[in-house]
């Protein structure tokens, strides 16, 4: 299974798309923020530092974030491929996973895009703090996330394309119509 990167706003379905997608190609799943959520939950010192930057909405430094996903990547289980979930958010951490993958020989592989309104962001987010109450899903906190995701990550999408790795999935009102795309489209890839 090639690599994929699933790429999109706060809410866009990276987590539970990625979940589908490791249920049918068994591959290995990495979300950043799960990673950095676990540590605030042990209380490590990397946790305290993540904690300030996620309670106010805002990115993690890149070299810090990048130290993470290099150890973490190397304890995936190898050669099944691998869901980047979150990353790369910035340019330099688009640069720092094709090094990190060129220095493995592993091919960067494929992205993909989900691209939702953002009244419906706002709403799954705002259903997400009742169901499960993640401390950066209340009002203000997702406002400076949606802003935050505007200035730093979107202009991404300019670089993925660039590289011939963008593909865009839009969100037409159905999870499973676009879950069908995205496999579709993942099942010709991988032929
Ligand atoms: P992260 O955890 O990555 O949060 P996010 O990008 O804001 O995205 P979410 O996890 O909120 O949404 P999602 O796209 O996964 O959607 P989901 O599937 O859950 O990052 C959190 C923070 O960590 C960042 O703000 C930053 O501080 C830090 N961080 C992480 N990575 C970093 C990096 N690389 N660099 C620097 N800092 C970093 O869906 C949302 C909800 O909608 C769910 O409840 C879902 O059930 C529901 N839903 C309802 N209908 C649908 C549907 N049809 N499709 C999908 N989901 C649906
Ligand atoms: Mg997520």
């Amino acid at each position: 299974m090639k690599n994929i990167i699933i790429f999109g706003a706060p809410g866009s379905g990276k987590g539970t798309y990625s979940d589908e997608i490791v249920a049918r190609y068994g591959m290995g799943h990495i979300s950043t923020g799960d990673v950095l959520r676990g540590e605030i939950k042990q209380g490590s010192e990397l946790g305290k530092i993540a904690k300030g930057y996620i309670d106010n909405g805002q990115l993690i430094p890149d070299e810090l974030m990048i130290s993470i996903l290099a150890k973490t990547y190397d304890e995936m289980p190898a050669g099944k491929g691998v869901i980047f979930d979150g990353f790369p958010r910035t340019i330099a951490q688009a640069e720092a996973l094709k090094q990190m993958l060129a220095e493995r020989k592993h091919d960067m592989g494929v992205m993909i895009e989900l691209i939702v309104d953002e009244e419906t962001l706002m709403a799954r987010l705002l259903n997400r703090a009742i169901e499960q109450g993640r401390a950066d899903d209340n009002e203000e906190t997702i406002k400076k996330r949606f802003a935050v995701y505007h200035s730093q990550t979107e202009p991404l999408a300019a670089w993925f394309e660039k590289e011939g790795m963008r593909h865009t999935f839009t969100w037409g009102g159905s999870k499973e119509a676009m879950l069908g795309e995205i496999f579709a489209f993942l099942d010709a890839e991988n032929k």
